[in-house]
């Protein structure tokens, strides 16, 4: 008898609180499909996607190296970094905790899961329990040095939406797409030609040749896909391999094909954008820093419908400066409650602070219109209708 399918739980990132961590002294982001972090310079837009990364870096790991966090901490008077996340696992909402002491090394002070009003874990000063989803079982926790009860508690015992949660935060990618590294970047093929799967994209992209490599091999359906694209506006398409040479090339028109290698920088990140929406693998969550850089302001509309596209199947946060960016992004999404566009500004003394677009538009009723008929790059940076949330008072780096 076949034994029942396992269906995966949907999770969903709904509400992100950080406290004392870099310029986020106190600050609460509202997330949905789509979430886009605009700020002048230094207003903590990067420092959002640091902490993120902290996170599920720590999940991965699973111990806290001791001296992980001292150089993080909010620049004002504190000894505590806080971490709170609020997410939906199918139907249920589950509600993680983390309070990390690092004034001399880092320790655990709390950390706390509650499942529908559940404490499935509560570790206090290093040690505590954990139950299962039930409320049977209780274990007692105290391991010899500090370490997230969330990944060891979900390795036994009935906690499906606990395990769920776990492996959602270790899926995380902050992907920083590096052309020139992406061009020399000489990994064999060899060894990824008997794989049974594509390689997954790696943060950088080192892996792009191969993964297409793989496709022209296996799987030409999903090159076909990143081809279509590539030659929308130009004869440019992704051809053969050179197995010698560990090489692929480009085919632009002319008599001989041209290496990747000799590929410009923005085709480079177009092909990393396309190789991520069409891959098997799509992260739980994925983030990008600015992902207008190095791209001509008409490729910019290709960019955003990645990204919307991405959205309908996992999380995306970026940052960006680009208001052709922000404009070429469906402003029904917004109203739709599928994107959420977040202004911050770093105020001296008092850390990055985090106005929601949504939130504004309320009660500010020409913004509708300026958005619907110009876009909401042209809104935020143009139509005058924000200028005391964009004015620049940060505390320029
Ligand atoms: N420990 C700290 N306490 C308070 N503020 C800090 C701390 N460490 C860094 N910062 C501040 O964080 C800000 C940098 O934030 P971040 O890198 O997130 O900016 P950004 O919005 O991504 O800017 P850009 O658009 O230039 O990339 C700087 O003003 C820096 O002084
Ligand atoms: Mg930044």
């Amino acid at each position: 008898m076949k034994s029942p399918k396992k269906t995966k739980k949907t999770v969903f990132l709904e509400e992100v609180h950080i406290k004392n961590f870099l310029s986020l002294r106190d600050v609460v982001l509202p997330l949905k499909s789509l979430t886009v972090l605009v700020g002048p310079n230094a207003s903590g837009k990067s420092n959002i996607l640091r902490a993120l990364w902290h996170l599920t870096a720590m999940m991965n790991m699973g111990d806290l190296p001791t001296d992980f966090m001292q150089e993080s901490i909010w620049a004002g008077k504190s000894t505590e970094i806080r971490f709170r996340i609020g997410v939906k696992i199918g139907e249920v909402l589950a509600d993680y905790k983390l309070e990390l002491d690092v004034t001399d090394k880092t320790q655990i002070n709390v950390e706390e899961l509650i499942i529908d009003k559940l404490k499935v874990i509560s570790v206090y000063e290093g040690e505590g329990e954990v139950t299962d989803e039930d409320g049977k079982n209780i274990t007692s926790y105290k391991p010899s040095k500090p370490k997230l009860a969330l990944k060891s508690a979900s390795d036994y015992g009935n906690k499906p939406v606990t395990s769920a949660l776990s492996e959602f935060i270790q899926d995380w990618k902050f992907y920083d797409f590096k052309p020139y590294e992406m061009r020399i970047s000489n990994i064999l093929y060899e060894d990824i030609k008997v794989s049974t799967k594509s390689p997954d994209l790696d943060i950088y992209g080192l892996k792009l040749k191969n993964i297409l490599l793989y496709w022209l091999d296996n799987d030409k359906k999903r090159l076909e896909s990143v081809n279509k694209i590539l030659g929308k506006n130009s004869e440019r398409r992704i051809t053969e391999y050179n197995e010698g040479k560990n090489d692929l090339y480009l085919s632009e028109g002319c008599e001989k094909l041209i290496s990747l290698k000799k590929a410009s920088d923005g085709t480079m990140r177009l092909l990393a954008y396309h190789v991520l929406l069409n891959h098997p693998h799509i992260p739980s969550l994925i983030a990008i820093e600015e992902p207008e850089r190095n791209l001509h302001p008409a490729a910019l509309k290709e960019i955003a419908s990645v990204l919307e596209r991405l959205s309908e199947r996992t999380q995306v946060i970026i940052t960006t400066h680009s208001s052709q960016l922000l404009d070429a992004f469906n402003p029904e999404n917004l109203s739709s409650g599928k994107m959420g566009v977040l202004m911050l500004q770093n105020i001296p003394g008092k850390g990055t602070q985090i106005k929601n677009l949504e939130e504004i538009r309320k009660d500010r009723e020409a913004l509708d219109g300026w958005i619907a008929d110009f876009g909401i790059g042209s809104a935020i940076f143009d139509s005058e209708l924000l200028q005391d949330i964009t004015e620049s008072q940060s505390c320029q780096a």
